[in-house]
C-alpha cells in the first residue's frame, strides 16, 4: 500500500485501544521513555533528527525491482568502506537503530536488563546470539497482515552464547564456573538463553520499538515441549524416557538460519546441536552392536568427548541428565541415549499462536541445518524446500512434498496443519555437482536401491533416512561442499543461491569444479589455507521438482588485492571485497540479494559486513581454469560484478557476525542481527570493560552496563525510501 496511507493507519493505531495493547497515551509515554535510552546510529550524511519516514518517502514504488515491474539494474547507495571500528556503519543517508538486545524484557513486569551478570528470568527475555529472523506483519487490530508496514512480529533464532571454558561468561556475575560440575543456577540461565523468540515491534512513524507485554511475545527454549512429525515420528531411535512412544521431545537448540513457509509460518534450522551432549568413554562398548555408534561418530559425538557447557553435570534432575546421551540404563525408555536424535531438524512455529507447541519436521532430514528457502509455489505442483548442511565437506539438499500446492493454503485457517500437509510427506534429495556445470538430485529414500541395499549403513526405513541423513547422502555419493550455509531463491529467475562459507579442509587433491579454490592467505603472520574466503554457488533447477540442474559460481569471496588467477576470480574491489558469506536473503520487495558475512579470515582488515547484490543468472559468465601445482580445475564463474551490482552496505562492530534479515512489506525498514559482538573477550576480563573486545551496543547509547550484547537493529533510509535502491 502507499506509504502515506500506512502512516495514517499507523497514526490511527496509536489512537485506539484494542485487546492486545494498552491505551495509547500510556503506550506513547512508555515509548518515549524507551526511546530516550535507545541509541541511534546514523550514516555519514544522516541528518540529525530526520524522521525515519520522511516526506520524500511518499514517492517511489516498493515493488519496483521485486517480482514485478522493471528489474533493478543498479544499486542506489554509495558503498561503505571496510571498518575496524566498534560500531555499525551504514551508507550515507541511512540510519540504523538498535531495537532488541540480549536480555531485553518480553513479558510484562520483567525488570530492565542490568547487564552485569545478575539478571535472571531469561525465559521471559530476549535470548542470546540472535540469528535468522523473519517478519510476520500485524494490522492495526492485531490480525496477521501481509501489507501493513508499521506493526509486526519478529520471530528469530537465539543460536548460542559467547562462552569460554564451558561458561556463558557474560551472563554470570563473575564469569561463572569454568569447571565441572556446573552449578544448576548457571546452567538454568544458559538453558534459557538458547532457542527462539517472538517479539512485537512497531513504528510510530519516527522510531521503532519493541512492545514489552505484547500477547504475542514468546520464548521457546531448550526445555520447551515440542512434537515430532514426519517419517521419524515413533521411530525406535527417538524413544526417550521423556517420550517412550517417540512422539514428543523437549526444546530446540543452536538454531541458525530461518525461513518463511508459503503458508505463513516460521521455520528454523537446528545447527551445531551435537556439541551440547556428553557420553562417557565406555559408551561405544556399552552399546555393542548398536548401529548408532557409527552415526554418533559421523555426527561428531565421540565417546568421552566433553560437552560444550557441561549441562549434564548440574544435577540429577531430568533437565540436566538428558544432556548425557549415553546408554546408561537397561533400555532406551529409561535413559536419554536417543536424546541427541531429537535435535538436528527443521522446526516449524506459528509465530501468531504461542499456544501451539513447535513441530519438528523430520522429513527435511537431520543435519547441521541452516536456512530453508522455498521455491515459489505453483498451483498443482509440489512444494520444494532447499537446505544446506554447514560443516566442512557436507551436502546441499532439497525436499519435494507429496502434496501439491493449493493457493488457498497461502492463508490457511491453521498454519501448522498446513505444515503437516506439505512437510510431513515427501522426498529428500542430495545434490551431486558434475564437472561440466550440470548436476543431479540423488533420492534419499528406501525407493533408492543404493540406500535400501546399502552395506555402508543399515537403513531399515525412511525413518532411518530422516534421522541418519548424512549417512544416506554419503551412501549415494553426493558432492562434499565447502560448508553450505544459507540459501535463497531469486524471486525472478527462481534460481537458488547457496553460500559456501569457507573450508580449511579443502586441498588440491579434493578440489573440484564446484569447490575449485585452494590457496594460502595471510592474516598478519598466520597462514590460512584451503578455501579461505568462501563462494556462492547458484543452481538453475530444471523444474523445481526436477532431478537435474545447471550451476555456476555467482561470486568468489576474496580480498581485492588477492591474485586474480587463483583467488580473486570475481575481480572484487575495495567496494565489495568480502570473506565467508553466510546469511543470504533476497528481498521480496526489491529483489536485491543481501549477503552477510561470518568471518575470521579477513577480520584483520575489516569487521563482518553485509553487502547488497543484483546478480544475473546461471551461465552469464564463463569457464575459468584454476591451477593447483600440476592439477588444473575448470570451474564456471558468473559475470564479474561491479560496484553497481555488488556493494558493501554495512559493517558491524568488533567481533560480531552479521546475520538474520527481514523487512517490512514495502521494503522501507530492514531488520538484521548483530551476533556476538566482542566474542574474543577473555573470560578473565569479564569485569574489566576496558579489556572487552567490544562494548557495543552500550557504546551506541543502548542499555545498561558495558558487556557486549547480540542485538537486532532496524535500518531505514532518512528520506523514507526503499532500501538499497
Ligand atoms: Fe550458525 Fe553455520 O552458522
Ligand atoms: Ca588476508
Ligand atoms: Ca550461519
Amino acid at each position: 500500500m502507499p506509504l502515506k496511507t500506512d502512516i495514517s493507519r499507523a497514526a490511527d493505531f496509536f489512537n485506539e485501544e484494542d485487546s492486545n495493547h494498552t491505551a495509547n497515551p500510556q503506550f506513547d509515554q512508555v515509548l518515549d521513555t524507551r526511546l530516550s535510552r535507545r541509541g541511534l546510529l546514523r550514516g555519514a550524511a544522516g541528518a540529525a533528527g530526520a524522521g525515519v519516514l520522511g516526506a520524500s518517502a511518499l514517492s517511489g514504488c516498493a515493488t519496483a525491482g521485486g517480482t514485478t515491474g522493471p528489474a533493478l539494474t543498479s544499486l542506489g547507495f554509495k558503498p561503505v568502506a571496510k571498518s575496524l571500528a566498534d560500531k555499525v556503519v551504514v551508507p550515507e543517508g541511512y540510519t540504523a537503530q538498535i531495537l532488541y538486545a540480549l536480555g531485553d524484557p518480553l513479558a510484562a513486569g520483567v525488570p530492565a536488563f542490568k547487564n552485569d551478570g545478575t539478571d535472571t528470568a531469561f525465559e521471559q527475555r530476549a535470548g542470546d546470539h540472535h540469528d535468522g529472523m523473519e517478519w510476520f506483519g500485524l494490522d492495526a487490530s492485531g490480525q496477521p497482515s501481509n501489507s501493513f508496514n508499521s506493526r509486526g512480529l519478529l520471530a528469530m533464532n537465539h543460536e548460542a552464547t559467547t562462552d569460554e571454558k564451558l561458561s556463558s561468561f557474560f551472563i554470570h556475575a563473575n564469569g561463572g564456573t569454568a569447571s565441572l560440575p556446573r552449578p544448576a543456577a548457571e546452567v538454568d540461565k544458559e538453558l534459557a538463553i538458547h532457542g527462539l523468540s517472538v517479539v512485537e515491534v512497531m513504528s510510530n512513524g519516527k522510531q521503532w520499538t519493541t512492545r514489552q507485554g505484547s500477547a504475542f511475545n514468546r520464548r521457546v527454549t531448550t526445555l520447551t515441549p515440542a512434537t515430532l512429525h514426519g517419517p521419524a515420528r515413533g521411530s525406535e531411535h527417538l524413544v526417550t524416557k521423556f517420550s517412550t512412544d517417540a512422539t514428543l521431545c523437549r526444546g530446540t537448540l543452536n538454531n541458525c538460519g530461518t525461513g518463511k513457509t508459503p503458508w505463513g509460518s516460521f521455520v528454523s534450522g537446528e545447527e551445531n546441536w551435537y556439541g551440547y551432549f556428553f557420553r562417557d568413554a565406555q559408551d561405544d562398548d556399552r552399546r555393542k552392536k548398536d548401529k548408532q555408534v557409527q552415526a554418533l561418530k559421523r555426527y561428531g559425538r565421540k565417546a568421552g568427548a566433553a560437552s560444550r557447557h557441561g549441562w549434564e553435570s548440574a544435577g540429577a534432575q531430568e533437565q540436566y541428565v538428558r544432556w548425557n546421551n549415553g546408554a546408561l540404563a537397561a533400555s532406551a525408555k529409561e535413559d536419554y541415549r536417543n536424546e541427541m536424535n531429537t535435535f538436528g531438524y527443521v522446526v516449524e512455529m506459528d509465530p501468531y499462536d504461542k499456544s501451539q507447541p513447535v513441530r519438528k519436521r523430520t522429513g527435511l532430514g537431520r543435519f547441521a541445518h541452516e536456512s530453508v528457502a522455498f521455491a515459489k509455489p505453483v498451483a498443482g505442483q509440489p512444494i520444494v524446500a532447499y537446505m544446506g548442511d554447514d560443516a566442512r565437506g557436507e551436502y546441499i539438499y532439497k525436499f519435494v512434498s507429496d502434496a501439491k500446492w493449493d493457493p488457498k493454503d497461502a492463508s490457511p485457517a491453521n498454519r501448522l496443519a498446513a505444515g503437516d500437509k506439505y512437510l510431513d510427506k515427501g522426498t529428500l534429495f542430495a545434490a551431486r555437482f558434475k564437472d561440466n556445470g550440470s548436476g543431479e538430485w540423488l533420492e534419499l529414500s528406501m525407493n533408492n536401491p543404493v540406500i535400501a541395499g546399502s552395506s555402508y549403513f543399515e537403513f531399515k526405513s525412511n525413518a532411518d533416512v530422516a534421522i541418519f541423513t548424512r549417512l544416506a547422502a554419503d551412501a549415494v555419493g553426493a558432492t562434499k561442499m565447502d560448508r553450505p550455509e544459507w540459501n535463497g531463491v531469486h524471486p525472478r529467475t527462481g534460481e537458488v543461491y547457496f553460500t559456501l562459507t569457507n573450508n580449511s579442509n579443502r586441498s588440491a587433491a579434493t578440489a573440484d569444479a564446484v569447490n575449485p579454490r585452494v590457496y594460502t592467505d595471510m592474516k598478519g603472520s598466520k597462514e590460512q589455507k584451503g578455501n579461505v574466503n568462501g563462494h556462492i554457488v547458484r543452481l538453475a533447477d530444471a523444474t523445481p521438482a526436477g532431478s537435474s540442474f545447471k550451476w555456476d559460481i555467482y561470486v568468489f569471496g576474496a580480498e581485492a588485492g588477492a591474485d586474480k588467477s587463483t583467488v580473486n576470480l570475481s575481480n572484487l574491489t575495495d567496494d565489495n571485497d568480502m570473506s565467508s558469506p553466510d546469511g543470504l536473503v533476497f528481498s521480496p520487495a526489491t529483489g536485491v540479494c543481501w549477503i552477510q558475512t561470518d568471518d575470521g579470515a579477513f577480520t584483520d582488515k575489516t569487521n563482518c559486513m553485509m553487502l547488497a547484490a543484483i546478480p544475473g543468472k546461471v551461465g552469464d559468465g564463463g569457464a575459468r581454469t584454476v591451477k593447483h601445482g600440476d592439477k588444473q580445475v575448470t570451474t564456471y564463474v558468473g559475470k564479474t560484478p561491479t560496484p553497481a551490482t555488488l556493494a558493501r552496505f554495512l559493517v558491524g562492530p568488533k567481533g560480531c557476525e552479521i546475520t538474520g534479515w527481514c523487512e517490512t512489506p514495502d521494503g522501507r525498514a530492514m531488520f538484521i542481527n548483530i551476533q556476538h559482538p566482542g566474542e574474543s573477550t577473555a573470560m578473565a576480563d569479564v569485569n574489566d570493560p576496558a579489556k572487552y573486545q567490544s562494548q557495543w551496543p552500550a557504546n551506541a547509547g543502548y542499555g545498561a552496563g558495558k558487556r557486549p550484547r547480540s542485538a537486532t537493529i532496524v535500518i531505514t533510509k532518512n528520506d523514507g525510501g526503499v532500501l538499497g535502491t
